[in-house]
């Protein structure tokens, strides 16, 4: 087409853009703002407050937004008229109530505080419900841990039968890793509830402001100090979704764990947790830890959508932001359900002793406590792990004790021109032999034996219940905040 003749198509497409068309709903975040939109209520209730305190509106207007809020409150996210976003919708919603003088709500503020302020606020929150869940599975795997502190059951690396462990030493080494889970929640939780609000659209406002206020009347610990960093930032966001993704790695590797237990029949899944085959009626699949194990996935996508979205961004509000957020709540959300769902496979979940006993010796997997042995009657360690290994070789798979002693003492005369009994008499080693005896020898701190276990089980509760009592008192202190500001508005009906 040439120029002249593509002109009145061109001025009918500038026309629909301008009014509005596909440009306008890909521009809008109003669905997706449906999550922010107590948020913002409490926001705009805030800064009302504020700005009538401080004499930058009237009691009597702020009485009018603040009755219109409530109605817009009662209506509801899918009430809300068309707009850009929450914000901009909020805002003509209260002025279709109450007239221009709605317009004053916006006074000393930009939605660039705005939103930036909403998202911390809902943040915040759902940062305490994945720690919460965190707990939950925590306090699920130490209860598990306890019942089965005498399970005797394989241990690996590299997938190969390593050293016999029991179930509760298993469990519990989850336990200590979602507790440093927990702790990477709280820590971007206080990062994360800081206000922003007051800061305008990054260069602060000509009004006298009290920024202190909004965030105390919001239960923000504090204000991000310089207006510009206040309005841009999100690293709250990639420290939260980081969080979430290292906790997605645990629970990745918790639910390999126990697909590899029901795969050796050592561990039943509950059948709320697992699904049969469309056409192998003799299955029971555990697919709930296989999504659990997928969203590490999700988690990852997300973490490395907001982390490439906000590279380079420059100071102050880029629209590139609102498409930075969505990250943060996939994110969140998913893996808050899959903690939620491995506390409650783990919870259902039934140990077989007999059939976990019953391998926990295979592979000689007994060896290193041999070589231990020898070591402890003064035969250097590496010389004694020769010995073991040459051993090894000549012991089948379903070799009893004795013939494991045998075999051991004929690689010591072997080598060494020694009986065994020069380092170590027969029944010692025959206990080191057992799965049970090999496990019961490990009381080292941290280790599986009994006694060792649970120390360390009343160590991982001590911490269980700190970390509990912080999450109550975030929860109290937030909702102590929700209370105060309701008091304020109140004053003003
Ligand atoms: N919907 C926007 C977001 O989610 C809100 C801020 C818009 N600010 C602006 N200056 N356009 O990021």
């Amino acid at each position: 087409m040439s120029e002249e003749s593509s002109g009145a198509a061109e001025t009918v497409i500038r026309r629909e853009r301008f009014a509005g068309g596909q440009a306008r709903s890909f521009m809008s975040s109003l669905e997706a703002d449906a999550r922010i939109f107590a948020a913002d209520l409490a926001v705009d209730r805030a800064h009302t407050v504020m700005l009538a305190e401080q004499g930058i509106v009237g009691a009597d207007e702020a009485a009018a937004i603040l009755d219109a809020l409530d109605a817009v409150a009662d209506a509801g996210h899918d009430a809300l008229p068309d707009g850009e976003d929450v914000h901009e919708a909020i805002e003509s919603a209260v002025v279709d109530a109450v007239g221009p003088v709605g317009g004053k709500m916006h006074t000393a503020r930009s939605r660039n505080d705005e939103v930036a302020t909403c998202i911390r606020y809902r943040f915040r929150e759902d940062l305490l419900d994945a720690a919460e869940a965190t707990l939950e599975l925590r306090g699920t795997l130490l209860d598990a841990a306890a019942a089965e502190a005498d399970t005797v059951v394989p241990g690996f690396t590299h997938r190969q039968h390593a050293q016999p462990t029991t179930v509760g030493h298993l469990l519990a080494s989850y336990a200590g890793a979602l507790a440093r889970d927990t702790e990477r929640l709280l820590a971007a939780f206080e990062r994360t509830n800081r206000s922003p609000l007051g800061s305008a659209a990054f260069a602060g406002t000509t009004f006298d402001v009290d920024r202190q206020r909004t965030a105390g009347l919001l239960g923000f610990h504090d204000v991000i100090e310089n207006a510009a960093d206040a309005v841009t930032a999100r690293d709250f966001l990639i420290e939260g979704c980081g969080a979430v993704a290292a906790l997605s790695a645990t629970l990745s590797g918790l639910a390999t764990d126990l697909i590899e237990a029901a795969k050796d029949g050592h561990v039943d899944l509950d059948d709320a947790y697992a699904s049969t085959s469309s056409i192998m009626p003799q299955k029971k699949n555990p697919d709930s830890l296989e999504l659990v194990r997928a969203v590490a996935g999700d988690a990852v996508g997300d973490l490395t959508g907001l982390l490439t979205t906000l590279k380079g961004l420059p100071r102050a509000y880029n629209r590139d932001l609102q498409r930075a957020t969505p990250h943060a709540w996939d994110a969140v959300d998913i893996v808050t359900d899959a903690t939620e769902v491995t506390a409650g496979a783990v919870a259902t979940a039934e140990w077989d002793a007999d059939a976990c006993a019953a391998d926990a010796g295979a592979g000689f997997s007994t060896a290193t406590g041999v070589a231990d042995a020898l070591a402890a009657g003064g035969l250097p360690f590496r010389t004694a792990h020769e010995l073991v290994a040459a051993a090894a070789g000549e012991i089948d798979d379903g070799a009893t004790v004795d013939e494991q002693v045998d075999a051991v003492d004929a690689a010591a005369t072997d080598l060494l021109d020694e009986s065994l009994s020069a380092y170590v008499d027969r029944e010692t080693l025959a206990a080191l032999l057992s799965p049970a005896g090999s496990v019961a020898a490990r009381d080292s701190r941290g280790g599986p034996a009994a006694s060792a276990l649970t120390e360390s089980l009343t160590r991982l509760r001590d911490t269980h219940d700190e970390h509990s009592s912080a999450v109550d008192v975030h929860r109290e202190s937030l909702a102590a905040a929700e209370d105060r500001l309701a008091a304020e508005v109140h004053e003003y009906a």
